[in-house]
């Protein structure tokens, strides 16, 4: 019999501890720290809105034709994968330019049969493109 108790004792003890064990973990500090959002979101006219605008802003500005064709065009036009006009060679390009630059930008920016629009440049404007293909076909 005092075995017995001794022992539910011990037993209870222990779920007590493990309670007090869960009940750390689970406070509410514990809680609203796991709860904490991973970004936060900047409101305009907030101090940290002013900072990521400015952040923003210093990046544009039209990338050269060159740093382009070397991000992008590069990847067909400098060797002419699959019949691509290749970058400074004036005799693929004569023939296209024969048809006026306007149509063959147009046809850059909205593909060509294996030239996928915007030569997979989606980002590039339209300023960006022309200055491209003028760099490739020497034309400035
Ligand atoms: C996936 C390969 C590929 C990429 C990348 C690519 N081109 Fe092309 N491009 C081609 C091919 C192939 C042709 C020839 C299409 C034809 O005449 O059938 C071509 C043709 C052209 C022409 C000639 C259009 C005409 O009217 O004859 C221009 C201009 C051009 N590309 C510009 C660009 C520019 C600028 C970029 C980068 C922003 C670019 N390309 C990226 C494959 C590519």
């Amino acid at each position: 019999m005092i075995k017995a108790i001794r022992s539910a004792v011990v037993f209870v003890a222990g779920l007590m501890l493990t309670a007090t064990a869960v009940a750390g973990s689970n406070s509410v500090e514990a809680i609203s720290e796991r709860l904490k959002p991973v970004g936060s979101v900047c409101i305009q006219g907030e101090e940290c809105a002013a900072a990521s605008g400015a952040a923003a802003s210093a990046s544009s500005g039209p990338r050269s034709g060159e740093d382009i064709v070397g991000s992008y065009c590069g990847a067909c036009h400098n060797v002419g994968v699959l019949g691509a006009p290749k970058s400074g060679n004036d005799a693929d390009w004569a023939p296209r330019m024969a048809q006026g630059f306007d149509t063959v930008l147009a046809n850059a920016i909205n593909g060509l049969n294996a030239m996928p629009p915007r030569g997979t440049c989606g980002d590039c404007t339209d300023e960006e493109m022309s200055a491209a293909i003028k760099f490739m076909s020497n034309a400035e």
